[in-house]
């Protein structure tokens, strides 16, 4: 982390010790000289897109309404009171995409996305609370957040949105370009734009215990092998015949007690669901892809990258992208654990790769997973 104001002087062990999930911080000028890194008509014309999701807010005539995107058509900029939240910036543009990267002393598998909203004098999204950590730096113009540590969460009834039905703010602060507040799951806040402005959220992702389970049954459900069926060529007969016997309870048992999983089914399982992108999110082939060997020369010439959308994590022996996991040699773990914690492989740390690899990114380049370190062309898509 270069910028030593992101964190108003703290290191990141001194930020994650005294305010992660815990309290709130505010940060002046955590970053200097900000400036919005997308005009409002590029944020604009994202939201138009099917690829995007997106968010329009109006609170006209004191009514809260919401419409998701595509956008195609929003309020005058001269009219109050509305908002356009746009999600997953930073898959779509580098700068936001290099932005998120200030905020990786917290591990990929944890770090969402950056979320950009615009709006205009008064408008917001209401006091709520949010399920996830979240660091809201301000990039345009002014936004007056109040905050407070209410334990009342209960909601209005009967609104497009989730807004608390008592909110007691304990804390205001009006925010200028460069400052953020960072905020712990469940603190009541409430932004509302001074004039017109643009807000960057750097969200957070943690899944409930319950989705991670359903997906793990999932995972398992798809790699068991149980071969054979039930017989019961000792069989006896009954005087009970709508009873379950022993004889099937025991055969059971004994056969479900095999699915129990391993510790590496479930580091495999878990580097899957982590790094596994969202739905929305689709790769371009790459259109005048090298051949093989071209691939390999210009590679060793210019180093690789991975494209922006691409979520390599890796955990011990194992590596992950884009939910596959991959066992390489031993050779290769030291190599691709760099292009994960890198996201760029210089051309010197390509000549250890070994052929298999070397194979694997030639692949991963033909899907858009990399691309050759100098390319345009991963810029705007
Ligand atoms: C906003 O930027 O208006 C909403 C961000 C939030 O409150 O989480
Ligand atoms: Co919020």
């Amino acid at each position: 982390m270069k910028n030593t104001h992101l964190l108003g002087g703290l290191t990141p062990d001194q930020f994650l010790r005294r305010y992660w999930q815990k309290k709130p911080l505010l940060v002046r000028n955590a970053i200097p000289d900000m400036q919005a890194l997308l005009a409002r008509e590029d944020l604009f014309s994202l939201a138009a897109r099917e690829d995007v999701e997106s968010r329009l807010i109006t609170n006209f005539r004191r009514q809260w309404k919401m419409q998701q995107g595509p956008l195609n058509a929003l309020p005058l900029t001269t009219r109050k009171n509305w908002t356009l939240l746009v999600q997953g910036v930073n898959l779509h543009d580098d700068q936001a995409d290099q932005l998120l990267h200030q905020f990786r002393f917290i591990p990929d598998c944890r770090l969402d996305d950056l979320m950009i909203s615009y709006a205009t004098h008064g408008g917001g999204v209401g006091a709520h609370v949010d399920s996830y950590d979240v660091f809201l730096l301000q990039a345009h113009g002014q936004r007056r957040w109040r905050i407070g540590a209410q334990q009342d969460l209960r909601l209005r009834e009967d609104l497009p949105l989730k807004i608390l039905r008592h909110f007691v703010p304990e804390q205001e602060f009006i925010l200028n370009p460069g400052d953020m507040l960072y905020l712990p799951p469940q603190y009541a806040h409430e932004g509302v734009a001074v004039g017109e402005c643009m807000t960057y959220s750097i969200g957070f992702r943690a899944p409930t215990w319950q989705e991670l389970g359903e997906a793990f049954l999932a995972f398992m459900a798809d790699s068991i092998e149980l071969p054979g069926r039930y017989s019961d060529p000792t069989l006896r007969s009954t005087r009970h015949p709508g009873a379950i016997g022993d004889q099937m309870m025991d055969a059971v048992n004994r056969t479900l007690q095999k699915l129990a999983s391993t510790g590496a089914d479930r580091e495999i399982f878990l580097g899957e669901y982590l790094s596994e992108p969202k739905p929305s999110v689709s790769f371009d082939p790459h259109p005048n892809p090298l051949g093989v060997r071209q691939f390999a020369k210009a590679a060793a010439r210019l180093g690789i990258r991975l494209h922006r959308k691409t979520r390599m994590l890796h955990r011990h022996k194992y590596m992950f992208m884009n939910g596959e996991s991959y066992l390489p040699g031993t050779s290769d773990r030291s190599v691709l654990r760099r292009l994960a914690d890198d996201r760029v492989l210089d051309a010197s740390h390509l000549a250890r790769a070994s052929a298999d690899l070397s194979e694997s990114l030639y692949r991963w380049y033909l899907d858009g997973w990399l691309d050759l370190q100098t390319t345009k062309s991963f810029q705007k898509s």
